[in-house]
């Protein structure tokens, strides 16, 4: 399996793990065989392999985003906007606004549109799953990029080319170990979850709340969820520290949530990274200029460049070459000790 960081280079070959239902990397048999068949590019295909996809510029591409209330979402959006030129892509764009029925209706506009190419980060692992199955039928493509969808219903590698994006279990146990360490182990912890529904909150959850399981000495007295935006961030975390004013620790599931803890934290007049230690993931800039101001302690960098990946899985899909169903992105991690010489990395 690959493992990339978008900003460097191929590293080693993990397996997939997330939402505990992936299954593990096999070849694109199906796909291959379509290719040897020469199946019409585009067309539905008549047996259950994979759609083929045309090697041809421009490609109509379309790129359907979940929101864009954050730096992360408006990083990956552009990430698309600045590949698209040199891809060879003409780029139909939309915005779900957190809706995931919007998100599907832009999606099934996208088929009827005939799009050679779909690509987008299900909102939801549930309820963007069956439109994977929809654009199959209709002879379209697809990869995901940063979230997945319910494996039970559509699965990468049989109904989709591939998922392109990071290990969110790896993420909540790399967040994890470090809160033990920092806190020498003894912590009372609220934990800000992302979207309900999403695998990157379900996925976080998971990896994280495994480790502190595992340490006697390490509690979540609260989990609730933040739906990955600021200020509802702050809202929640208002509300749980007038409910828990012995928390110890925060872990929110990304550094927008984490900023609005910061806020709430400061309002209540406590001291974050003092009386109230905060751990996340994104590496935001903003998420980075906390750490460095010594109010976030730490974060992991999860990329939201996908479009020089998804041009590049998409262009060797095109001439026939085999794709793992998990291309996975491989993340920095910063705190107070490296934060100051990654800087440019942040977005
Ligand atoms: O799916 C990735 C998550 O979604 C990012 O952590 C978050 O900032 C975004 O909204």
């Amino acid at each position: 399996m690959a493992s990339l960081n978008p900003q460097s280079q191929p590293t080693s070959s993990p397996a997939r793990s997330a939402a505990g239902s992936r299954t593990w990397v096999r070849p694109l048999a199906a796909s291959l065989l379509t290719v040897a068949l020469g199946c019409a590019a585009g067309a539905a295909a008549a047996d259950d392999s994979l759609p083929k996809l045309a090697n041809k510029t421009p490609l109509r591409v379309g790129f359907a985003q979940t929101e864009s209330n954050n730096p992360w979402r408006l990083a990956e959006t552009k990430s698309f906007k600045d590949v698209a030129a040199k891809c060879g892509w003409h780029l139909v764009l939309t915005d779900a606004n957190g809706s995931n029925s919007k998100q599907v209706s832009d999606i099934q506009n996208m088929i009827a549109q005939h799009v050679d190419l779909l690509v987008f980060p299900p909102r939801e692992e549930k309820p963007l799953a069956p439109i994977v199955l929809q654009a199959k039928k209709a002879g379209i493509p697809v990869i995901l990029v940063d979230r997945d969808v319910d494996q039970s219903v559509a699965k990468a590698g049989r109904d989709y080319i591939t998922f392109i994006g990071s290990d969110f279990i790896d993420q909540g146990h790399r967040a994890a170990d470090w809160l033990v360490k920092t806190t020498g182990g003894k912590a009372k912890i609220i934990e800000l979850e992302g979207t309900t529904g999403a695998s990157a909150a379900n996925d976080r959850k998971k990896g994280f709340d495994d480790v502190i399981a595992k340490n006697p000495g390490m509690q979540i007295i609260a989990s609730q969820s933040g739906d990955f935006a600021r200020d509802t961030g702050r809202k929640v975390m208002e509300t749980l520290l007038q409910a828990h004013p012995d928390v110890t620790a925060v872990y929110a599931h990304n550094d927008e949530m984490a900023l609005g803890a910061i806020a709430a934290i400061k309002a209540a007049g406590k001291q974050p990274g003092k009386d109230i230690v905060v751990v996340t993931i994104d590496g935001t800039k903003g998420g980075m200029d906390a750490i460095a101001a010594g109010e976030l302690g730490a974060s992991v960098q999860s990329s939201p460049f996908f479009g020089a990946l998804a041009c590049d899985v998409a262009q060797r899909y095109a001439k026939g070459e085999t794709i793992p169903t998990w291309v996975k992105v491989s993340d920095r991690f910063y705190d107070k000790s490296n934060v100051q010489a990654n800087m440019q990395y942040g977005y």
